[in-house]
């Protein structure tokens, strides 16, 4: 299965920009690929088409085993609402269509995550596991440890309606911590710890080069952010200003003209019908004289047989 042919939430700007970003990367040094909270595999898919053979892919989820969030009551019912029929087999599955072999996986909480990765190795770390302020705080703080500098995070629905703690941690992250916004797509946010030049040339490059996207430029705190997104259609031109004399003399012309017709259409159909009223009152009038001559002829003393 494709990335597109696989159920999820990752939009097509975004798969742009994770390739561009990915595809820089693997031009550099090696290091790890982290993706906590995978789903079905969408972005893990095409995660993995950047891992080189000496570097570790390690995606993380719970795959459906709420038993391990002990007391994570908000995060169960999260799990539960939205990811109830996830198994590990149904993501392995999908991997392995695209893939030779799966990613190292974590079958447990995002938390566990900083037991198989080693400080400081990562250069790309996607977060998109529990939505929830205080996960995703922990999210972060695990995700500076791991990153490398330059190393990007990507945080999903960090603007989301439904997902304000993912919001609240996240640019709690930029005042707090340190970290530094360099573009924004409707549901992503990707930043840097250190050194944002490569990441925000990565995005303008994506801007260039396809022409699909939309993108500006402003300043949040200091940082000259990206905001991006994919083109809306092109309007319609706005319909020509009305002409009401034109309308009402063509549609008077109309009226006439289908006047004509109706009266031409009324006209044939009447003839025709005079004419076989005409037709069938002569055949009846020839039948009538036919009738009387049998019975005169029938009547008349010649026509009576000889002996009766
Ligand atoms: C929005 S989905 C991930 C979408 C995926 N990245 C894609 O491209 O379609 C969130 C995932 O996070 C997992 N998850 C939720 N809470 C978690 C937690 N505390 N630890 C690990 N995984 C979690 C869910 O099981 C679900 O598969």
């Amino acid at each position: 299965m494709t990335t597109t042919e696989i159920p999820g939430w990752f939009r097509w700007v975004d798969q742009q920009l994770f390739r561009a970003i990915l595809a820089d990367q693997a031009d550099g040094p090696p290091g790890d690929v982290v993706e906590i909270g995978t789903y079905l595999g969408k972005s893990a898919v095409l995660i993995g088409e950047y891992v080189r053979p000496v570097e570790r892919f390690v995606a993380v989820d719970l795959f459906g085993r709420t038993d391990l969030l002990a007391g994570a009551e908000a995060n169960r019912r999260e799990v539960d609402k939205s990811y109830k029929s996830l198994t590990r087999s149904k993501f392995e599955e999908n991997y392995l269509s695209r893939h030779p072999a799966l990613p190292y996986v974590v079958e447990g909480p995002s938390s566990w995550v900083v037991d198989h990765v080693e400080p400081g190795s990562v250069r790309f770390c996607h977060i998109d596991a529990s939505h929830l302020y205080e996960h995703v705080r922990t999210d972060i703080q695990n995700a500076r440890t791991m990153l490398r500098t330059g190393g990007v995070v990507v945080f999903d629905d960090w603007r989301t309606e439904h997902t304000p703690g993912v919001s609240a941690a996240v640019w709690e992250s930029v005042f707090v911590d340190g970290l530094i916004p360099v573009v924004l797509t409707p549901t992503k946010f990707y930043g840097v710890y250190a050194e944002p030049a490569a990441l925000a040339r990565n995005a303008e490059q994506v801007v260039a080069t396809s022409g699909e996207f939309w993108a500006e430029r402003q300043d949040i705190a200091g940082h000259s952010v990206l905001r991006m997104r994919l083109q809306q259609p092109p309007k319609p031109p706005p319909p020509p200003p009305v002409d009401y004399d034109r309308v009402e003399a063509l549609t008077a012309g109309a009226i006439d003209d289908r006047l004509e017709q109706w009266s031409a259409t009324l006209t044939r159909s009447l003839d025709s019908q005079v004419r076989r009223a005409a037709l069938d009152a002569s055949s009846i009038t020839r039948g009538r004289r036919w009738l009387r001559r049998l019975s005169r002829r029938a009547t008349s003393p010649a026509a009576k047989p000889e002996g009766r």
